[in-house]
């Protein structure tokens, strides 16, 4: 019996779950240096802050607005303003890389009959160009981008729309995020979901409870019998 039964899809976050947020300043280390890390830290810490902020104000812009602006506020704090670096590494988001496991992981859920999503703040450009930059294309049913809904995870509407875009209840929904409040989040919500703890985050202190915890998505398949 595999851990999670009944499962018919399996819906994934895209970045920090499916893309490597940290490869753009990665890339970069020519110029960055060892700040590659602190720069990597302040524009993600600044750009899901920016996320909720704004859905707070119900001023909504999008997630390739919302990285270049928590980028500006990034390369300022640290001294690093240039717009030649900005423009490189806003190029770099574009196409992050991909984490290893994650090709061979979507094969075997679609060989066993397991219908793929991501389900993403990112903006559908920018999810068209990390998923086609990476070849995945044909190993996803559906890019689904909170475009869709206008406002931000962790809104319940946002996990709703991947449950009507993919015609399955909650309950048969195994959903996957490396961001343990997202983890939180569609679990309150209703979905089942595996934790991928790339990160070595603690446990968060809201409603909710992952069903799993991994560290890598390769061991994703196993749970859900495929
Ligand atoms: C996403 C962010 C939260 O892809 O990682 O939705």
């Amino acid at each position: 019996m595999p851990a999670l039964t009944g499962i018919r899809a399996c819906v994934f976050d895209a970045y920090g779950t499916v893309f490597d947020f940290a490869s753009a300043a990665a890339s970069c280390r020519d110029v960055l240096g060892e700040r590659a890390g602190a720069l990597t830290a302040l524009w993600r810490d600044k750009q899901l802050q920016y996320t909720w902020l704004r859905s707070l104000q119900h001023r909504h812009a999008d997630l390739w607005q919302i990285t270049g602006d928590s980028l500006d506020y990034a390369l300022e704090t640290l001294g690093l303003a240039d717009p030649a670096l900005r423009q490189r590494l806003m190029d770099l988001y574009r196409t992050l890389a991909v984490f290893p496991e994650v090709p061979e992981t979507l094969r075997r859920l679609r060989a066993a009959g397991i219908k793929t999503a991501i389900l993403s703040n990112g903006s559908p450009a920018m999810l068209a160009s990390a998923v086609a930059g990476n070849a995945l294309g044909a190993l996803l049913d559906a890019v689904l981008s909170v475009e869709d809904v206008g406002v931000f995870k962790p809104d319940p509407r946002v996990y709703q729309h991947a449950l009507d875009r993919l015609g399955v209840p909650a309950a048969a929904v195994s959903f996957q995020s490396s961001n343990a409040w997202d983890a939180y989040a569609a679990s309150a919500f209703g979905m089942r979901v595996v934790w991928c703890n790339r990160y070595g985050q603690k446990p968060e202190r809201l409603p909710g409870q992952p069903d799993h915890v991994v560290t890598t998505l390769a061991d994703l398949p196993a749970l859900v019998g495929a």
